[in-house]
């Protein structure tokens, strides 16, 4: 895409009002807070969100974190089973560093005041999808992240060298003209009034994208600002063609598509169909608990055959004691449509959930921009790789944000930032009228059907030049307010998910094409990478040892023969 504006607005930094921090935290889940604990006894700290500090994806968590916690658990099991998930394109020292330092980064988050379920003094362990151990910690049996998110807030709100912007919403990020360097945040309140935040050094920390499709498991907050504004920034960004879909939300008309989580399946429910056929053994032999990808693939493949709208999660045969339990809040959630979880089938079928592409970083938390370190769902370290595996990415967070803090504090000065002399004339049009719940709705709509589970050259071709026209009008144009800022980084995260999926002439894990239904590992072996003003470029893992030759693949352009409209 050739990026119109390198700031989505006109600014001059000497006339806006502002502070200066050492360091600046965007994004109050778990990665975030995270980062600014394990800062806030060097360094002065702004934290800054676009919404109350925990509307985030990390209190919507439901099945747990995962972590080696027993003695007949082990890290290399956990690590294999990752890997195995990830399609053959994880950073294996990348898995190793997340499951390895895992544990101890939840005895540090419990230290912190977050309980987890327990039987006696030990951990209530369940098992979900691609893990061949139960090693999932939850709480409050499926509120898992409701307690992390209470647990680190309190925690947070607690240091004083850490301060709280809520409602601030970050336009982009500032860099300095000479060095490219993050130097800090250019941000709106709700009524749109602008200030700048200096910072020595910057934490992205957004979570994901899930609200970038018409079907999804987040909240409202997850439209993928950070990996637009990163972007902006020059980051490179990585692997955008993996959005995950998660096999079971609840289908009901009414109903804002609540999770219901795997752990339901790793406590023993089966997925049927219409006719109450168990149908995930003829898929998989792990059945319900094969890899996500597997599972919703499978059902949409069901849906296809049959014509039905959604399968069914059957909980009938477990008793009522164990489900009333372990899904309190599933329970409530279902019950609020007439639904008893342990007497009638619950209506299900897939939709977006998590993230794995973002913005690239290496195992010290730092993006491709100096300054810059990056946390949570908006990153890509590789622990991933083509699929995450279940109750992977609270873990994540935790380990790479306080991997972030650290790095901060062994490499960047204290002391607050310096303001620079910034400005932005990008040669923006002045707003137009445009309807931003109409078009966010056709934007999620097109993702739904040219970038949802079941992708091919010609619809995703389409659907970037869909983009590519939309953005022709709305990202030339001045907006003024989070809501305009927000579509456009909608549109523009959108663009790089669909040229992502385009260019990648295959399917692995969470991305499947039609069109290229088979893995190809000869030609795909890596890891798909855009930079602004650039096409997408391929990067092979680094071979190892007895590897085949990876053959280079041509541009998507050139193999598509994408024309302009
Ligand atoms: P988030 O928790 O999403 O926080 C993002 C923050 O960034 C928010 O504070 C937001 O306000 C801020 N932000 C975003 N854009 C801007 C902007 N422009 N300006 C200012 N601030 C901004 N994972 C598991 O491991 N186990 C589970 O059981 C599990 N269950 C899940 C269930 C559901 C329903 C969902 C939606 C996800 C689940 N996940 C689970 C995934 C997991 O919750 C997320 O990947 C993780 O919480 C992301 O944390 P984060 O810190 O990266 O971002
Ligand atoms: C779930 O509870 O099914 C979600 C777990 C996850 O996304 O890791």
């Amino acid at each position: 895409m050739r990026l119109p504006r390198r700031y989505l607005t006109r600014f001059q930094s000497d006339d806006l009002p502002h502070e200066c921090a050492d360091v600046a935290v965007i994004g109050s889940g778990v990665a975030g807070l995270t980062a600014a604990i394990e800062l806030a006894a060097h360094r002065d700290v702004v934290v800054l969100c676009k919404s109350p500090l925990e509307e985030t994806n990390t209190r919507y968590a439901q099945g747990g974190v995962a972590g080696v916690m027993e003695e007949d658990d082990t890290v290399d099991a956990h690590a294999q089973d990752t890997l195995r998930a990830g399609g053959g394109i994880c950073d294996e020292a990348a898995v190793r560093l997340v499951v390895e330092r895992g544990p101890a980064c939840l005895r540090q988050l419990m230290s912190w005041g977050a309980r987890f379920d327990t039987a006696g003094s030990q951990p209530v362990l369940t098992l979900e999808g691609g893990h061949s151990h139960r090693r999932i910690l939850h709480a409050g049996g499926d509120s898992t992240g409701r307690e992390i998110s209470r647990a680190l807030a309190a925690r947070a709100r607690g240091e004083r060298r850490v301060k709280f912007h809520e409602n601030t919403f970050v336009i982009d990020l500032l860099t300095q003209p000479d060095s490219g360097a993050a130097c800090g945040a250019l941000v709106a309140d709700r009524g749109g009034a602008r200030r700048i935040i200096w910072a020595r050094a910057v934490i992205c920390a957004t979570g994901g994208a899930g609200r970038l499709y018409r079907e999804s498991t987040n909240p409202p907050e997850a439209t993928g600002d950070g990996h637009a504004f990163c972007y902006r920034a020059g980051a490179a960004m990585q692997g955008m063609e993996f959005m995950q879909f998660h096999p079971t939300t609840l289908y009901v008309a009414g109903s804002s598509r609540v999770l219901i989580s795997e752990a339901v399946r790793g406590e023993g429910a089966y997925l049927v169909n219409r006719r109450g056929e168990r149908f995930m053994p003829g898929h998989h032999p792990d059945a319900e608990l094969a890899p996500r990808d597997v599972v919703a693939l499978a059902i949409v493949r069901e849906l296809a055959a049959s014509g039905d709208t959604c399968v069914f999660l059957d909980l009938r045969h477990l008793p009522r004691p164990l489900v009333e339990e372990r899904f309190p809040f599933i329970k409530r959630e279902c019950a609020a449509f007439g639904l008893d979880i342990a007497r009638d089938l619950i209506p299900v079928r897939p939709s977006a959930h998590y993230m794995i592409g973002g913005v690239k970083s290496d195992l010290q938390g730092r993006s491709t921009v100096p300054g810059l370190y990056v946390a949570g769902e908006v990153a890509s370290t590789g622990l991933h790789g083509a699929n995450r595996l279940a109750s992977n990415s609270l873990l994540e967070g935790l380990v790479f944000g306080e991997i972030c803090a650290a790095q901060i504090r062994e490499n960047v000065p204290a002391g607050p930032a310096r303001p620079a002399r910034l400005a932005s004339s990008d040669p923006a049009r002045p707003p137009a009228y445009i309807n931003i719940d109409d078009m966010a709705g056709s934007l999620r709509a097109l993702m739904w059907r040219a970038v949802g589970l079941e992708r091919e050259g010609l619809t995703l071709q389409r659907a970037v030049e869909d983009m590519d026209f939309w953005g022709s009008y709305l990202l030339t144009q001045e907006s003024t307010s989070p809501d305009g800022f927000t579509l456009q980084n909608m549109l523009t995260t959108c663009r790089l998910m669909a040229e992502s999926a385009l260019f990648r002439k295959e399917s692995r894990g969470a991305h499947f094409r039609r069109d290229f239904p088979a893995r190809d590992d000869r030609r795909w072996l890596g890891h798909v990478e855009c930079r602004a003003g650039e096409p997408p470029e391929f990067h092979p893992m680094q071979a190892r040892p007895g590897d085949p030759p990876a053959r280079r693949p041509a541009s998507g352009r050139e193999e598509e023969g994408l024309r302009p409209k």
